[in-house]
C-alpha cells in the first residue's frame, strides 16, 4: 500500500494505492528482454478468432454458425484474452459478474492452478476486473467469492478500479458447515463475497422475498378489515418538545412517553391516527400506545443482511452433493452451492438481463442463471468445461430437478452457443489463419462478425 506525497511540503494526498511488483500487466509481464516484450505484445494485440461452434438445444448438440449476441454463450480459452475479445460486442451490456477466482491457497488441488505468486495473483485479478468493470452497464455489479488469503488485498484492488465511493458491500457466507476442531490456529468457516457497483448511485439491488416465518409476527386480533398488522413501538429516543404530550388510554389512565423520550409524532399526527384505528392500547385497551404496522403496508421484501447463514443459501457440502447428484461422481472439487448463486442473481438482476461468470468451473452460476432466465456467459480455460459445465447445462436444458429446480419449478428449455479460442492462451492466430484451421465458420463469416473475432486493447 502507499501514500502518495505530493509536492513540496509533503502533504498527503488522498489517494491510496496498492502497488506489487509487476503490476502494469501487459508491459511487465511479458517477456524478459525488451524486444521479446514488443514480439510478445503484438502477439497480444493480434486479433483471434473463436473456433468449434456447437448450440446445444432441447434436440441435442449441432455444429453452429448461426448465433447471435443476444444467445447464452459458454466459452472456452483464457478469460483475459476472452474478454478483451467480446469487449466491442458486450461492452456495458453485462448487469451482473459474479467470480469465484482460484482463492490462491498455494495448493493445485483440483485440476486448475491455485498456487501463484503473490503479486502474480494479484497482477492477474487487476487485468481481470479492469475488463469486467468496462463490461457491465452503468446500474450493474461485480460479486467476488474469496477467502481470508487475499480478500482484503482485493477490497482495496476493487476500490481502485472501480472507485472506493462504488465499494457497496462486504457479504460473509458462512460456507462450512461444521468446525475444524483441528485446525491450528482457528476454523475457518466463512468467505467473503465482495461486492462493487459501476456506480453505486444507480445500482439497485432487488429486495428479498419475505419468508412465511417474518409473514408469521403479523396477527388481526380486533379484526382489522385491513388485514394481519404487528404492534410497533410508539416513542423514540431522539427527544423534541413537541411530541412530548400524555396520552389517554381507552381505560382511562394517562401515559406519557418513557423519561428521555418522546411520541414519534405530534399530537395532531396521532390523533388522526387514533381516529384511524392505527392505534393498539393491548386486548384490555390499557397498555402503552403501540402503532398497528400492517403487512398489507410494508415492503413486498427484505433488504438482505450482510450475513448469509448455510441454512439460507447452502455450504460446500450442499454443493459438493449436488456435483454428485447430477454426475454420479465428485468431477469437480470447489462448486459453489445453487441456492448462493440464486441469491446473488436475484439481487442484482431481472429475467432476460446478463450474467458473466468468467471463472466457470462446474458451470453453477450459467446452470442458475439458466433456470433464472437470464442471459449468461461463462468462460473457463480448461479442457473440463465440456464433461462438467457443458454437460451440467445440457442436463439443465433437459430438465434436471437438483439445486435450486424444484424450489423453482424447473422444467427444463432453453439453449446455449459453446465456442472456444482457436488456439488456447497465447497461441494467438491470424484472421489469415483462420482457412487453414478448423473452424466452422467460413473466412466470410468471420469477417461479418469482425468485432466478436477481434481482439482490442
Ligand atoms: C474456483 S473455480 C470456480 C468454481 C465455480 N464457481 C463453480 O461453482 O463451479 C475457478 C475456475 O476458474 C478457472 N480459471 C482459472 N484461471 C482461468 C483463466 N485464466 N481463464 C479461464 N478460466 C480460468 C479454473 O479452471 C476453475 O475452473
Amino acid at each position: 500500500m502507499k501514500n502518495i506525497l505530493n509536492g513540496p511540503g509533503n502533504s498527503l494526498q488522498q489517494e491510496v494505492i496498492l502497488t506489487w511488483p509487476g503490476k502494469n500487466p501487459v508491459l511487465e509481464t511479458y517477456g524478459a528482454g525488451k524486444d521479446s516484450q514488443q514480439n510478445e505484445r503484438d502477439q497480444f494485440y493480434t486479433r483471434k478468432i473463436f473456433t468449434n461452434f456447437k448450440s446445444y438445444t432441447i434436440k441435442g448438440t449441432e455444429k453452429t454458425n448461426a448465433f447471435n449476441s443476444c444467445d447464452n454463450f459458454i466459452i472456452k480459452g483464457d478469460n483475459l484474452i476472452i474478454l478483451h475479445s467480446i469487449r466491442d460486442l458486450f461492452i456495458n451490456k453485462v448487469k451482473l459478474v459474479y467470480i469465484d477466482p482460484p482463492y490462491n491457497t498455494g495448493k493445485n488441488a483440483f485440476n486448475y492452478k491455485d498456487a501463484f505468486d503473490h503479486a502474480a495473483w494479484l497482477t492477474f485479478m487487476h487485468s481481470r476486473l479492469a475488463i469486467a468493470r468496462e463490461l457491465l452497464t452503468d446500474d450493474g455489479s461485480l460479486w467476488i467469492n474469496i477467502d481470508d488469503r487475499e480478500s482484503h488485498y482485493l477490497k482495496v484492488m476493487g476500490d481502485e478500479i472501480f472507485g472506493r465511493e462504488n465499494f457497496v458491500i462486504n457479504f460473509i457466507w458462512q460456507k462450512k458447515y461444521s468446525p475444524a476442531n483441528d485446525a491450528k490456529w482457528f476454523s475457518d468457516t466463512h468467505d467473503h463475497i465482495l461486492v462493487f457497483a459501476k456506480d453505486k448511485q444507480l445500482f439497485k439491488p432487488s429486495l428479498l422475498p419475505r419468508s412465511e416465518a417474518m409473514n408469521q409476527r403479523y396477527a388481526n386480533p380486533d379484526n382489522d378489515p385491513r388485514g394481519p398488522w404487528k404492534a410497533g413501538g410508539f416513542s423514540v429516543k431522539t427527544y423534541s418538545k413537541d411530541y412530548d404530550y400524555p396520552i389517554q388510554t381507552p381505560s382511562g389512565k394517562i401515559v406519557n412517553p418513557p423519561k428521555g423520550s418522546c411520541w414519534q409524532t405530534s399530537k395532531e399526527n396521532y390523533e388522526k391516527k387514533l381516529a384511524d384505528n392505527r392505534i393498539w392500547f393491548g386486548i384490555k385497551g390499557s397498555s402503552k400506545p403501540q402503532i398497528k404496522q400492517f403487512l398489507s403496508e410494508v415492503q413486498q421484501g427484505v433488504v438482505a443482511k450482510s450475513i448469509w447463514t448455510y441454512d439460507e443459501v447452502g455450504h460446500n457440502q450442499v454443493s459438493r452433493s449436488e456435483i454428485l447428484k447430477l454426475f454420479g461422481d465428485f468431477v469437480f472439487a470447489t462448486p459453489k452451492p445453487e441456492k448462493l448463486l440464486k441469491r446473488i442473481i436475484d439481487l442484482s438482476t431481472k429475467e432476460g438481463e446478463l450474467v458473466l461468470d468468467f471463472f466457470l468451473g462446474s458451470g453453477t452460476t450459467a446452470a442458475v442463471a439458466h433456470k433464472m432466465n437470464r442471459r449468461y456467459i461463462g468462460i473457463d480455460e480448461m479442457d473440463y468445461i465440456q464433461e462438467v459445465a457443458v454437460a451440467r447445462l445440457q442436463k439443465v436444458i433437459e430438465g434436471e430437478q437438483g439445486g435450486v429446480s424444484a424450489g423453482m419449478n424447473w422444467k427444463g428449455g432453453g439453449n446455449f452457443t459453446y465456442m472456444e479460442l482457436a488456439c488456447q492462451n497465447g497461441n494467438h492466430v491470424n484472421f489469415s489463419d483462420a482457412g487453414n484451421k478448423d473452424c466452422l465458420v467460413s473466412p466470410e463469416d468471420i469477417l461479418l462478425n469482425e468485432k466478436f473475432y477481434s481482439l482490442h486493447f
